[in-house]
């Protein structure tokens, strides 16, 4: 169902996304070992490789890293371990049906058993994800199979003592049958974390694919909705379809949530749209408090600021000043570029704006 709100495993769920499907098709065919999803939130990052993995056949394992960081405040090892065992046991039958073999695959990993419906690791045992993905390596390459492991949100691994953009690298360098997909919403940091472009980095100069989720079009969106409302049986008024992409702005999570209210829970247009800026609202809220927590005020002053229609530096300085007290201007600027980073602010023509007319909505609320 196109409506469904939980992040799509299908195909058939999932609307459009060709090129992008192809360019992971093309990826993985082509044997590359390294592809980085960049895309705003709620714009189907997940949803796109989560699709495109099981519709190509490849088996694999999706770790929600940002889950994992919110779980602990940090990234261990063996939390990311946990993580990628967990998902071998949830998807057991469906290796079988694709011929992949786990327990021949980890029969060299002693403390990690495999039966016919569980995966488990012996309590207490310590297992590297080196190991792990080397062994998964070795098997796929004997057997002509490639296996793909998924950091979902992935910039999150820089809370760690591990240097995970130096096992990253390893992985790439040596395990010819292993494709790492990343995927971050918050792409500035993501770029910071990988620091491809940086000689000294791990990752430098490594061959990478990168595929860019945009939001639909306006197009896009209108055929996503008529189509969702059809697969349901629901007959809409065209006015209202028109008005829910004018204000959810080709957001594809966002037109999902009107759609559910609309046609699934039948709440009427007007009612339906007003819940997704309010329950969405409340979501933004939670996470960009975690986001603006190191500077808190002075984070809400900016973003209240622009949610209210100050765009230009001298506006937003005023008000930040008004609210907060002095501030330098290096300290504003770092202040606006980590929004920038976050996906929370974008930054056109010497003007600030929020993107997100969700995560505008929220900002108005915003007390500094
Ligand atoms: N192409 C699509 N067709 C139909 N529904 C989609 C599509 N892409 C995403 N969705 C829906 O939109 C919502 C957000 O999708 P998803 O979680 O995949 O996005 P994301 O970019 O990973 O978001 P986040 O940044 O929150 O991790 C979900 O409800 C999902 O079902
Ligand atoms: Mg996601």
């Amino acid at each position: 169902m196109l409506f469904d709100v939980a992040p799509k495993e299908r195909r058939e769920d999932l609307y459009d996304r060709e090129r992008e499907l192809q360019e992971l098709r093309d990826a993985l065919e082509l044997g590359e070992r390294l592809v980085v999803v960049y895309g705003v939130r709620r714009v189907g990052k997940t949803s796109l490789v989560k699709a495109g993995l099981r519709e190509l056949e490849v088996p694999h394992v999706l770790v929600d890293v940002r889950e994992l960081y919110y779980a602990e405040n940090i990234i261990r090892m063996q939390a990311l371990v946990s993580r990628v065992v967990e998902g071998f046991r949830r998807q057991l039958r469906w290796y079988r049906r694709m011929g992949f073999d786990l327990r021949s695959a980890l029969r060299r990993i002693r403390r990690i058993r495999v039966g016919d419906y569980e995966v488990e690791v012996e309590p207490g045992a310590r297992v590297l994800l080196t190991s792990l993905l080397s062994e998964l390596d070795a098997w796929c390459r004997r057997h002509g199979m490639r296996f793909a492991l998924v950091l979902d949100e992935a910039q999150y691994l820089r809370f760690s003592n591990v240097r995970y953009d130096g096992v990253i690298a390893w992985a790439v360098d040596n395990l010819p049958s292993i494709t790492l997909v990343l995927t971050g919403s918050e792409v500035g940091l993501l770029r910071d974390f990988l620091r491809v472009d940086d000689p000294e980095a791990p990752l430098f100069g490594r061959y990478r694919r990168e595929i860019r989720v945009e939001r639909f079009s306006r197009e896009q969106a209108v055929g996503f909705l008529l189509e969702g409302f059809r697969e349901l049986g629901v007959t809409v008024g065209e006015g209202e379809v028109e008005e829910a992409v004018e204000r959810l702005d080709g957001i594809v999570g966002w037109l999902t949530y009107y759609g559910y209210y609309r046609a699934v829970r039948g709440m009427p247009h007007r009612e339906a749209l007003a819940r997704v800026f309010e329950e969405g609202s409340r979501l933004v809220l939670a996470e960009l408090e975690r986001a603006i927590a190191p500077s808190r005020r002075r984070y809400a002053a900016i973003l209240w600021a622009v949610a209210h229609g100050a765009s230009r530096w001298r506006d937003i300085k005023a008000y930040v000043v008004g609210r907060t007290g002095h501030i330098t201007d290096r300290r504003l600027s770092d202040l606006l570029k980590k929004l920038v980073k976050y996906g929370y602010l974008v930054k056109e023509g010497g003007e600030y704006r929020i993107p997100d007319p969700v995560v505008r909505r929220a900002c108005l609320n915003l007390r500094p």
